[in-house]
Order: C-alpha cells, then sequence, then structure tokens
C-alpha cells in the first residue's frame, strides 16, 4: 500500500504505540482487500459498546488501547449500549451487567468518543452528505449511509472502525470506490408496501437472496426516511448488502449490465411477514429497530394515549431523541399507558433474556431475525398497530 509520510510515520510508532497498532490493522485490512492507498473520514461509528456482545475480552482490549494513550482523530459515536445509562435499575438489569457496561462507556469515553450509543447516529445530527467517506460499522446504519444519504463507508467491525477513527483513516477498497457501487440484484417490487414491517419483510426476504451484492430496487412508488431504515436495517441482517437503491428515491441508481433479476410480489410479501413471526402472545412489545425517529415514537404515542398497555413496551431510541420527545410530551403518554421510551440500547444489545422476557413483539424485519438467536426470543411480528396491544 502507499501510504503518506504521516500514515508512515503512524505506522512506524512516531506517534505512540495505540496510533501503531491501529495503523497495522488498517494495513493488514487493505492488504486482505487490494487497497491502494488510505482515504481520510469524516466520522467514525463504532459497534461492539454492549457488554452482552464484547464479553471481558473486549472490555479489556478497550481498557489496554485507552490506557496506552488512543485518542480519535475524527468524531466517533458509539452503537446502542447494552442498557439504558439513566434508566437501568427501572428496566431491571442486572447491577452486575451494569457495572462492566459502565467501565466498557468509561473506556471509549476516556479515548474521546461521544456516547451517543445509537444506531441511528444520522437521526441525531451526524449526516455525511453524498460522496463523503467515514467508516461506520454497525451494520444498519452503514446500509443508511451508503444508500440513502449517498455516502461511502464499508461494514466495518469494532475494532477497525475504531482504528480508523483513532488515524482519521479508512483503507480504500470496497464500497468507496465507484466501480463496487454497481447492483448486481435487481428487485421488481410488485407488491404493495405500506409499513415500515412491509420494508422490514422486503428486506428480510430479499437479504437472504441477494447473498451480499449491492440491490436495487424497482416499482417501489413512495418510501419515507423511516421505511428506508427498515429495509436497509433487514437486509443487513439476514444477507450481509451494505448498499441498496430505490429507484427513484435514492440519490444514486445503478444495475449492473450482468445483474441477476427477480419479482418480489404480494403473495411473497404475505408469506414472509408469516414466516418471520409465530401467533403467541408476547410480554415485550419492542419498537424502533433501528432506533426510532421522533416521528415514530409520536406514532406510538397517539396509538397508546389514554390506554393500559396489556404487556411492557419498550420504544427503543437515541438520546437526544427522548429528550426531544420528552419536552413534547410523547414520554409521558406511552408511561402513563405503561410503556417506556428506551435509550442507549436496544431490545437486541440490552440482556432482555435475563429479564424474564421469552417472547416479543416488532415490527422490525432485524429484530425478527436476531431476537431468537440472540436473545432466545419468540417473535410476534406484525405492523405497529397490530401488535401494540391494549387493555380492553
Ligand atoms: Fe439498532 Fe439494535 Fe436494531 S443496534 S439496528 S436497534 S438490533
Amino acid at each position: 500500500m502507499e501510504l503518506t509520510r504521516r500514515e508512515q510515520q503512524m505506522l512506524n510508532g512516531e506517534l505512540g504505540e495505540a496510533v501503531q497498532q491501529s495503523m497495522e490493522i488498517l494495513v493488514a485490512l487493505g492488504k486482505i482487500y487490494g487497497a491502494k492507498s488510505m482515504i481520510p473520514i469524516s466520522s467514525s461509528q463504532v459497534a461492539g459498546v454492549s457488554y452482552k456482545t464484547i464479553g471481558d475480552a473486549g472490555l479489556e482490549y478497550l481498557k489496554d488501547i485507552a490506557k496506552k494513550g488512543a485518542r480519535v482523530g475524527v468524531p466517533t459515536f458509539l452503537n446502542p449500549a447494552g442498557m439504558d445509562r439513566r434508566q437501568w435499575r427501572q428496566l431491571r438489569i442486572p447491577a452486575k451487567f451494569a457495572k462492566k457496561q459502565l467501565e466498557i462507556l468509561r473506556a471509549y469515553s476516556k479515548m474521546g468518543i461521544m456516547a451517543s450509543c445509537t444506531c441511528t447516529p444520522y437521526l441525531a445530527g451526524i449526516r455525511p452528505k453524498r460522496g463523503e467517506h467515514v467508516a461506520w460499522s454497525e451494520s444498519s446504519a452503514v446500509a443508511f449511509a451508503n444508500s440513502v444519504l449517498g455516502a461511502r463507508t464499508n461494514r466495518e467491525g469494532g475494532p477497525s472502525a475504531l482504528a480508523a477513527a483513532i488515524c482519521g483513516v479508512t483503507p480504500n477498497y470496497g464500497l468507496h470506490l465507484d466501480e463496487n457501487r454497481v447492483a448486481g440484484f435487481v428487485v421488481r417490487v410488485e407488491a404493495e408496501l405500506k409499513t415500515a414491517a412491509d420494508f422490514g419483510a422486503l428486506g428480510y426476504a430479499i437479504g437472504e437472496m441477494a447473498k451480499g451484492r449491492n440491490v436495487a430496487f424497482a416499482g417501489i412508488k413512495s418510501a419515507s426516511e423511516d421505511q428506508l431504515k427498515s429495509l436497509g436495517a433487514a437486509i443487513a441482517a439476514t444477507g450481509s448488502t451494505a448498499l441498496f437503491y430505490v429507484k427513484g428515491i435514492t440519490p444514486e441508481y445503478v444495475e449492473g449490465e450482468a445483474a441477476e433479476e427477480v419479482a418480489f410480489t404480494q403473495r411473497e410479501l404475505e408469506e414472509t411477514k408469516e414466516k418471520m413471526g409465530v401467533p403467541e402472545q408476547p410480554q415485550l412489545v419492542a419498537i424502533g429497530c433501528p432506533h426510532a425517529s421522533i416521528e415514530e415514537i409520536r406514532e406510538v404515542a397517539q396509538l397508546v394515549k389514554g390506554k393500559r398497555l396489556a404487556c411492557d413496551l419498550w420504544v427503543c431510541t437515541a438520546r437526544k431523541n427522548k429528550e426531544r420527545a420528552d419536552r413534547l410530551g410523547y414520554t409521558a403518554a406511552i408511561e402513563k399507558a405503561g410503556g417506556k421510551i428506551v435509550a442507549d440500547t436496544c431490545m437486541v444489545v440490552c440482556p432482555i433474556e435475563d429479564m424474564g422476557y421469552r417472547a416479543t413483539a416488532t415490527n422490525s424485519g432485524k429484530s425478527a431475525k436476531y431476537l431468537p438467536s440472540m436473545c432466545g426470543q419468540k417473535v410476534v411480528f406484525g405492523d405497529l398497530k397490530d401488535i401494540i396491544r391494549v387493555k380492553k
């Protein structure tokens, strides 16, 4: 790889051990993927925050690199942690877990990383522009950045995003390059998509079929940002697609000449939705995967206002959005009905299986994929208005 003088100094250890260790990671990655050089990034988003997913080994790595003087050189944001930093006691998070989680957050903050703890930094003020290079690691955020914003990022792992944040550069390969931003799988959508759950089901079905290729959707008449975030999260969860296009809607649209083409019909939509859940009585209804926008929180507040919920309800969101919801009265409406707005975490990376939950309802394709494997949950899948249950 061709390195600039400064990058070479980093690699030689002239800027300290933590920087050297980080540059070694980036150079190794660059060599594996055939990058010719590094490219500067404007921000980094680091996954690997929940104690549930990184455990003691991850915590020790973070403490060690923080102790070696690691400091980030670009604005850097965290993915959701394993608990709400303020409400963890009310949410019955085990104290032992909370102690470890707080240590992880302290190590990140020592490195100058903002404890935003959200998978939707683009809803909390960090929106890279079209063509801007970033190093993000949360798969749904990566899909959104590449597809909906037209920014450029590979699907980084937690350590490589952290290394990029420390060095301010990332290896220039994959989705940073024009030639790799061509769709190899085209979907003619014939189904009528109305809700975030419909878009999540489309992503759930197509992610499995696309097998990591970039996907182009044609035939979708309209889609809100929330619906696109649901689509991108699901497609990245069941496959490893990190870039999709929607004809007439996303800022870019490039179909490959030899792309495989399939149709997605109304029948397939209904069959997928059926396959994604079981007809169970949920103990928890979890909304906000990816983290809910203020519009989604408002929709939930309107649905439950003046009613009593039949089971627990969490609306997961970024802290900034929770604070907005507090000011707008949505939190009060949801809490009065018996629900909670939960910040900093989500239903998948929080240890809900240790909190007595066995069946969870969701309108998210990504959650439907991960709740069984990561949280031992039976999944009830459906549109928002069908899964929120109120007492008669
Ligand atoms: Fe975000 Fe958690 Fe879903 S990190 S995308 S809410 S699994």
